[in-house]
């Protein structure tokens, strides 16, 4: 991971952030209370979805028991403040990832949606026959098959930027791949397969100098890296709200003003509406324009608690701990006989995946489970990369704030009841 200056620190009006102390951190999620087959729960699944701290639980319950209304709808005080609630959970989306305006921050369903919409949006306004959208083969399936369907109903070329052994863009290739005919690359910023960081500041140039706009999906990276669309300089930033400690269905487009204006609208309903008769509707502005439809209002507001919660951390000490439990698996899981580390790029964060000499990683997952540690266990929504690698599926260990160098003994020991069970 690469470090991270806590962006709280210059300017900011909150308190001092607490001192990172993990054992303290353990007491904010009350779901790591529980045993799981008679053994602590060890969750190493995060990358496919995080655990919620007590303050957005509870941010959750407090909207629904005292203030819950729909929002930008009523004039009544409970409608006032939910609406004031959830944009204020936009601005805090806002400064999370350094958006020049609340505006450009449109709250979706998830990065999915987010990437959807921009292939719906952006893509079929900006997309014809004979051009070229560019992605690469280590794409999650949301950031391929809705640039399939873009590319199939316009005629245009899917192009996809191939990696080394070690899971890195192969940068030779992505530049030759990158034409006067790419209108859009969309890349991840963390591989939730291999936990490959992509040097996505120097990819954006390359991709500007062409004339492309460039979406990062950003669902493993946002809880893990600092964010900052504007020192990236991207034009599309996707991530979920679950995987940042917030709630599920609930996620967050950052769109550079310039192109939300210029995109059409992706639902209609209310509340993106400015007038509608049924001769015509005008359209309402930015970011209503494409929030059709009531919302999820709590799970807004669930997730600028989870921003407030992370936030209150000291974030670069937060940081340099999962980085710190990555190292020490990465070192524990090489001298592992009979285990191949999928991935091994330079700059990586987030997650390790592994493969185990004739042992199905279903059955790693399930034998882990027994002592209580979950980890994700399948092609994780790669197909493309799992044949890239010549594997069907891998184990996958994914880290949070939480997680402590203990547990890191308890799944290699965990591997090592997976080997005794098949007689290794
Ligand atoms: N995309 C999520 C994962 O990697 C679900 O597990």
């Amino acid at each position: 991971m690469r470090s991270a200056p806590d962006r709280l620190a210059a300017g900011s009006r909150r308190p001092a952030p607490q001192p990172f102390d993990v054992a303290r951190i353990r007491q904010d999620f009350p779901i790591l209370e529980q045993k799981i087959n008679g053994r602590p729960l060890v969750y190493f699944d995060s990358a496919a979805s995080s655990q919620k701290p007590r303050a957005v639980i509870e941010s959750i319950r407090d909207c629904y028991s005292r203030y819950y209304s729909n929002i930008h709808r009523g004039v009544h005080r409970l409608s006032e403040q939910s609406t004031t609630a959830y944009e204020a959970a936009r601005v805090k989306v806002q400064k999370f990832l350094n958006a020049r305006e609340s505006r450009e921050v449109i709250f979706v369903r998830s990065t999915t949606e987010a990437i959807n919409l921009v292939a719906q949006t952006y893509g079929r306004k900006f997309v014809g026959s004979g051009d070229e959208v560019l992605i690469t083969t280590m794409e999650h399936h949301s950031n391929i098959v809705p640039w399939q369907m873009l590319c199939e109903e316009k005629g245009a070329a899917l192009k996809v930027a191939p990696i080394n052994d070690d899971g890195e863009l192969l940068m030779e290739e992505f530049r030759r791949l990158l034409t006067p005919r790419t209108r859009i690359v969309a890349l991840v910023h963390i591989s939730n397969s291999l936990g490959t960081v992509n040097p996505v500041r120097e990819i954006v140039e390359l991709a500007h100098d062409q004339g492309a706009v460039v979406l990062l999906d950003g669902a493993q990276a946002a809880p893990h890296l600092e964010i900052d669309v504007q020192g990236i300089g991207c034009d599309f930033y996707a991530f979920s709200g679950h995987k940042l400690y917030g709630p599920s269905g609930v996620g967050v487009l950052y769109g550079r003003e310039k192109w939300l204006e210029e995109m059409p609208p992706y639902q209609g309903g209310g509340d993106m509406i400015s007038t509608v008769t049924f001769e015509k509707t005008t359209y309402n502005s930015l970011p209503f324009k494409f929030e059709a439809g009531t919302p999820n209002i709590t799970g807004g507001i669930g997730l600028g608690a989870a921003i407030d919660y992370l936030e209150g951390l000291d974030l670069a000490a937060a940081r340099a701990h999962e980085q710190d439990l990555l190292d020490k698996t990465v070192t524990a899981l090489s001298e592992f006989t009979g285990l191949r580390i999928i991935g091994q790029a330079r700059d990586r964060a987030s997650n390790v995946s592994f493969v185990l000499d004739r042992i199905h990683a279903h059955d790693i997952g399930t034998i882990l489970d027994q002592e209580g540690i979950a980890v994700r266990t399948g092609h994780h929504c790669t197909q493309p990369l799992m044949k890239r690698f010549g594997v069907p599926a891998t184990a996958r260990v994914s880290f949070a704030i939480f997680n402590t160098r203990e547990e890191i003994a308890t799944l290699v020991g965990g591997l090592q009841s997976v080997r005794k069970v098949f007689g290794e």
